[in-house]
């Protein structure tokens, strides 16, 4: 089998994060989601992986490379315009071949691997199959409606009114018959070869989908709530190790990991929660469910249910900062200069909510 990862799109609600960086690069628990899908793959036994990049095709490139890092062979497809799920698998035929092959959204994060789910379908004769998992609103997602035997009747992208609470998460498995499906639907409403479409044209034409019901978590993580939620949720899962430095006046919770060359000063760090490699966190306090990346700083301030990325820097900040997602090379600090203001440089469409 081989592996399709989709990291093309706009990443448009995670703006100003995505106007510098890829979205399927931010990091959750400080390791970016693309590289957690790549992971998923090569332990699912997947070695040739094909990766569908937009307008961030470069920066993806220079962080992915050509996978050697984690024994795959990694090709890149590239996509002119983000005109759907389903234009992605149809650029994709030539990387494909003959090959069954499972297709991972670069911004989805589930838990427990997909293995089982490969094994089931690579040993099967289903033309497809289809991960679905309940989701209390499902109006955002595709959403499947299953009959009395288990099977699927009809699929529909982003219904008003929801047939069920089965939503389409992002893994898909196909074999050849998805080239027939995406070459005989059409763009729907919103411009976009829709992937659902294409899946219920296999329904409707009498092609076996299999559905799957997911039972731990997923996350998308379109939206900065959806990071957050993805990152408690590694958060909680790791394996915690001290690599780095912890001084005798720090306390450091069980379920924490400080990574190499990080240092914890005269601080208190409660899990779970990470800390990044040649991280300093000085008289701070960082609170549960926190990940701080590489080379920050955090001084006399203190953080909790948060992500900071690489490079930033908080200091001095009196109030506690919380439900934050924090960007590359930024700088929280206090001014001494007056008039006694907040002075903000903040990119378009950022959030800022101050006391
Ligand atoms: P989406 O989250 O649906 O789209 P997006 O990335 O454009 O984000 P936004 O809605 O905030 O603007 O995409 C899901 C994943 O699929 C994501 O990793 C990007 C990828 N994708 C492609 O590779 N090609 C496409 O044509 C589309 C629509 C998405």
């Amino acid at each position: 089998m081989k592996g399709l990862i989709l990291s093309g799109g706009t990443g448009s609600r995670l703006r100003p994060l995505t106007f510098t960086n890829a979205k399927q690069l931010i990091p959750v628990a400080n390791k970016p989601v693309l590289f957690r899908v790549i992971e998923s793959m090569r332990d699912a036994g997947i070695t040739d992986i094909g990766i569908v990049v937009g307008s961030t095709a470069e920066k993806i490139k220079d962080a992915v490379g050509r996978g050697g890092r984690w024994d795959v062979n990694i090709a890149y497809i590239p996509q002119d315009a983000p005109l759907g799920l389903a234009h992605a698998v149809k650029i994709s035929q030539d990387f494909i071949g003959d090959d069954r092959f499972v297709m991972f959204l670069g911004d989805n994060v589930i838990q427990g691997g997909i293995s089982p789910l490969i094994s089931q379908f690579a040993g099967s004769d289903w033309n497809s199959q289809i991960v679905l998992t309940r989701i209390e609103d499902p109006r955002q997602y595709g959403v499947a409606e299953l009959g009395d035997d288990g099977r699927i009747i009809r699929l529909v992208e982003k219904p008003k009114n929801p047939p069920s609470d089965l939503a389409l998460v992002g893994i898909y498995m196909f074999d050849q018959n998805i080239f027939k499906a995406v070459n005989a639907i059409t763009p729907s409403w919103r411009g976009e070869l829709e992937i659902t479409d294409a899946i219920q044209w296999l329904v409707q034409n009498e092609y076996a989908v299999h559905p799957y019901i997911h039972r731990g978590w997923w996350i998308d993580t379109g939206k900065r709530e959806d990071m957050l939620d993805a990152n408690d949720l590694v958060l909680e899962e790791l394996d915690y190790e001290i690599e780095g430095y912890v001084d005798r006046d720090s306390q450091v919770g069980r379920r924490v990991t400080v990574q190499r060359g990080a240092e914890i000063i005269n601080s208190v760090v409660r899990g779970p929660a990470i800390i990044g490699e040649n991280t300093r966190i000085v008289n701070s306090y960082i609170g549960p469910f926190t990940s701080i990346d590489h080379d920050c700083l955090v001084e006399n301030s203190e953080i909790e249910h948060s992500m900071v990325l690489e490079n930033s820097v908080i200091k001095d900040i009196d109030a506690r900062i919380q439900d934050s997602l924090i960007g590359r090379n930024v700088s929280i600090t206090c001014s001494p200069i007056r008039p006694k203001a907040h002075k903000l440089m903040l990119g378009d469409n950022s959030q800022v909510g101050i006391l």
